[in-house]
């Protein structure tokens, strides 16, 4: 089941005015847009609404890239099918953390710190296996999770992260550490009728991320500390992970 901010159509159908849709270009779709290249084929873990993963199938020469996405979340997919060009991405219901696809990719991303709602670290493990067993030969992974020294967490208060996504709507995040996880309720206003949904996020360390990905059999090729490639200290916002499969020996 995934967490209700992901399963509450109300919640899934205001994701993408909420992450700013049509009015910034996220650094993170960049990236994966430019990382892409030439790969024939794509799969996106955690999708949500599907937008990176139809401009990846957009970009394909002449529609020949095949593109997949995956998540767990019905109402974050009905979001992505309903999209213009969501009818050339291949949108499957699943859990990262099991994966069990017929074929291999050259590329396998997870953005929008979607790793992060693996909450245990035998979840992210089993993501990362299933990823090594996903990948074509040459093939990469590249994924983000926000550094837990920089504690962004803390700055998620209700003054910081009040917004208007919609006009007449209002929303805002309350947060409280639970354990080693960070919950976060969203509440949205609209006409006076206030609707809250949870999500809870895991903040692995760097260390873990890079150890998980060894035992699953991936070589690490780099870790930025941002989605502009900058070198990765301890200050960084972000782990980001680029990994491929051991060339042969
Ligand atoms: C913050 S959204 C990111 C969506 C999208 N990747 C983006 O960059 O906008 C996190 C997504 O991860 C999905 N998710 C949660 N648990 C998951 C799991 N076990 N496997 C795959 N995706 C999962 C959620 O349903 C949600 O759509």
């Amino acid at each position: 089941m995934p967490e209700p901010l992901y399963h509450d159509p109300a919640f899934a159908s205001l994701y993408d005015a909420r992450n700013g849709e049509g009015v910034r270009d996220r650094a993170d779709f960049a990236f994966v847009r430019r990382f892409a290249g030439d790969a024939d084929s794509v799969l996106d873990l955690g999708c949500g609404t599907g937008e990176l993963a139809a401009s990846l199938a957009a970009a394909g020469d002449a529609g020949a890239r095949e593109v997949w996405g995956l998540d767990p979340a019905e109402a974050m997919l009905a979001v992505a099918r309903a999209r213009p060009g969501g009818d050339r991405v291949r949108w499957v219901r699943g859990d990262a953390a099991a994966l069990a696809l017929p074929r291999r990719f050259d590329l396998i991303c997870m953005t929008g710190h979607a790793f992060q709602c693996l909450l245990a670290p035998k979840d992210r493990a089993a993501m990362l296996e299933g990823a090594a067993r996903h990948l074509a030969r040459g093939g990469r992974l590249v994924l983000d999770t926000r550094n837990p020294l920089r504690r962004a967490w803390e700055g998620w208060t209700p003054a910081n992260t009040g917004h208007r996504p919609l006009p007449g709507v209002r929303a805002w995040v309350e947060t409280r550490e639970e354990g080693d996880l960070v919950r976060y309720d969203t509440v949205l206003v609209e006409r006076g009728a206030e609707r809250r949904a949870t999500a809870r996020l895991a903040f692995p360390p760097r260390e873990e991320v890079e150890e998980a990905a060894r035992r699953a059999g991936l070589a690490v090729r780099a870790v930025h500390g941002d989605w502009h490639g900058s070198p990765w200290t301890p200050q960084s916002p972000e782990i980001v992970l680029v990994a491929g499969r051991p060339a042969p020996s």
